[in-house]
């Protein structure tokens, strides 16, 4: 499908940041699904479920970042950054815990640089996302504190 002149112009650079942020929700997607599956033990029974759940919200992310930079004229990566998953619940948790640090501080920067341009959308649409993943943070931190 041709690509038609987007009404909101934003810079390469935040062009850069939403497909950095596709780059790592693909990754954490994969991450917590295989952990999902790999999960074993009793207390890895009782949380699994709770892994396949924040693997789908990431692809969800991912899925709706990549239309966002598609409308701004950017071309979405299909390359994923580097995937942990982990060898014990407690490492998969310290990854994940890890990963929505990383998640929060590139997307408070994504909601800078998108109000700086004008881009509210973009701003609105991160800090909803910034909010999940909030929430997935508060998830594993929590888990953490019981394995
Ligand atoms: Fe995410
Ligand atoms: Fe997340």
């Amino acid at each position: 499908m041709p690509q038609i002149a987007p009404v909101t112009k934003v810079s390469d650079k935040l062009k850069d940041m939403l497909n950095a942020a596709i780059a790592r929700e693909i990754s954490v997607s994969i991450q917590y699904m295989w952990q999902h599956v790999e999960v074993i033990g009793v207390k890895g029974i009782a949380v699994q479920d709770q892994f396949k759940q924040t693997a789908i919200a990431e692809m969800k992310h991912a899925e709706s970042i990549a239309e966002r930079l598609w409308y701004l004229g950017g071309i979405p990566t299909i390359q994923p950054t580097p995937i942990n998953v982990g060898k014990s619940l407690k490492e998969f948790l310290k990854l994940d815990t890890k990963a929505e640090e990383e998640a929060i501080v590139l997307y408070k920067k994504i909601i800078e640089q998108a109000q700086k341009e004008g881009d509210v959308t973009t701003a609105f649409m991160f800090k909803e996302i910034l909010e999940d993943e909030e929430e997935h943070h508060d998830l594993f931190t929590t888990m953490l504190e019981e394995v």
